[in-house]
């Protein structure tokens, strides 16, 4: 089947956050990580018949989800997760939460990579500990990280845990072996637990890898967490819904209870069927969206390189978000982004949003129809000539 990922499907009035947010109807919103595209077909068939059923009861969640996750990771990507390692839960939010709770005390700290995922700052947070960050390393239009920093801030005694964005949102990167090998024997080497989450792993590039933390080694795998989900790659995340992965039984445990103690051990049945739906029959739907995403991709940079050429594209290895260098602007990103919106109608994600480290970035959802994308970049374009024409 040949899905159409050029059709404009409105979106407003449905109680979307990324559309029905802003006050206007004419601002064209490009900033939070879902994506414009119908998920694939088999996944709204399954939820259709579910719906037919007309009962909404509680939910058990069955082997064949199970099954569907482990069967996805073991064809895909060559990871064997065993079924009793696996905890369900609402989503990769709550996972990370639950798992820092199960994995720290109050006070602890909790070490990232920064610019990275916003949410790893409150999970961390109301949890009760410290943020330590190692700040990726920008250069050349890329993120390194930076090694003998990591092993400082992990030598910290206090430091118990490290949230680990694999595949990188914003920083587009999709780690490699190598990097994560030496991330992961620096943590085993100062007793700190791996949280790895994986929620992007799908939205990879040709050319690049995804490669599980966990199944890099037996060491890794009993010393580390990881958060996966089809939400993001499949357009699902509304369902909340997401599976987390622990080998070692003590840790297991402490998560469940967490799990448990905030009351997020509950799903509901659209998430599980839906997940069922995407692991065993969305890959066509998958194969097709990733040649989209990576054409949306290199429109874009054509599009830059040839209008916009003093605002670099962080290179894409992964997801669809594209990490733009606004600094020839000369405005503090949260600035930006209002004046974006009030000025331009255009809506993206301050880079401050993700670490200070952010700052005279903006991050782009490219996950929408090319004709979309042109003209966000038609509003961009025009604001920032507008803005060169005044200074
Ligand atoms: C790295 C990362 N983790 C988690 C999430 C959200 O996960 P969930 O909606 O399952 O809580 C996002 C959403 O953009 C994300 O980028």
């Amino acid at each position: 089947m040949r899905y159409d990922f050029d059709e404009i499907i409105p979106r407003r009035n449905t109680n979307s956050y990324k559309w029905d947010s802003a006050a206007d109807a004419d601002v064209l919103p490009l900033w939070v990580a879902d994506m414009d595209f119908r998920t694939a077909a088999p996944i709204v068939e399954a939820l259709q018949r579910r719906v037919a059923h007309g009962i909404f009861g509680y939910t058990r969640v069955p082997d064949a989800y199970y099954d569907a996750v482990t069967d996805w990771f073991a064809r895909r990507h060559g990871w064997t997760i065993r079924r009793d390692w696996m905890i369900y839960t609402s989503g990769v939010v709550p996972a990370l939460s639950a798992v820092i709770k199960a994995l720290t005390v109050p006070g602890d700290k909790v070490l990232v990579q920064t610019p990275v995922y916003n949410c790893f700052f409150s999970s961390i947070r109301n949890n009760g500990c410290g943020m330590v960050s190692s700040p990726l390393t920008y250069e050349d239009r890329t993120y390194r990280m930076d090694f003998e920093d990591l092993e400082r801030k992990a030598a910290d005694e206090r430091v118990k845990v490290m949230l680990l964005c694999n595949p990188h949102n914003p920083a587009g990167r999709v780690w490699t072996r190598e990097e994560l090998t030496r991330l992961g024997d620096i943590c085993l080497r100062h007793g700190v637990t791996v949280v790895s989450d994986e929620i992007h792993c799908e939205l990879v590039y040709p050319g690049h890898t995804y490669t599980p933390f966990a199944s890099l080694s037996e060491e890794f795998r009993q010393h580390s967490v990881t958060c996966v989900s089809p939400s993001k790659s499949f357009n699902m995340a509304g369902l909340q819904i997401a599976t987390i992965v622990a080998a070692d039984d003590d840790m297991r445990r402490r998560i469940d209870k967490a799990i448990n103690i905030n009351e997020v051990c509950d799903v509901n049945p659209f998430g599980v069927l839906a997940t069922i739906a995407a692991y065993n029959e969305g890959e066509e739907w998958l194969t097709q969206l990733l040649a989209y995403l990576h054409a949306n991709y290199r429109y874009m940079q054509a599009y830059c390189e040839e209008h916009l050429p003093d605002f670099p594209l962080t290179r894409l290895e992964g997801t669809y978000l594209v990490w733009m260098d606004t600094r020839a602007l000369r405005q503090p990103s949260e600035e930006l982004e209002h004046r974006l919106t009030q000025e331009a109608r255009l809506w993206l994600n301050a880079g401050t949003m993700y670490g200070a480290e952010g700052e005279g970035f903006m991050r782009w959802n490219i996950a929408c129809p090319k004709s979309v994308l042109h003209e966000g970049l038609e509003r961009f374009r025009q604001y920032a000539e507008a803005h060169r024409q005044h200074t």
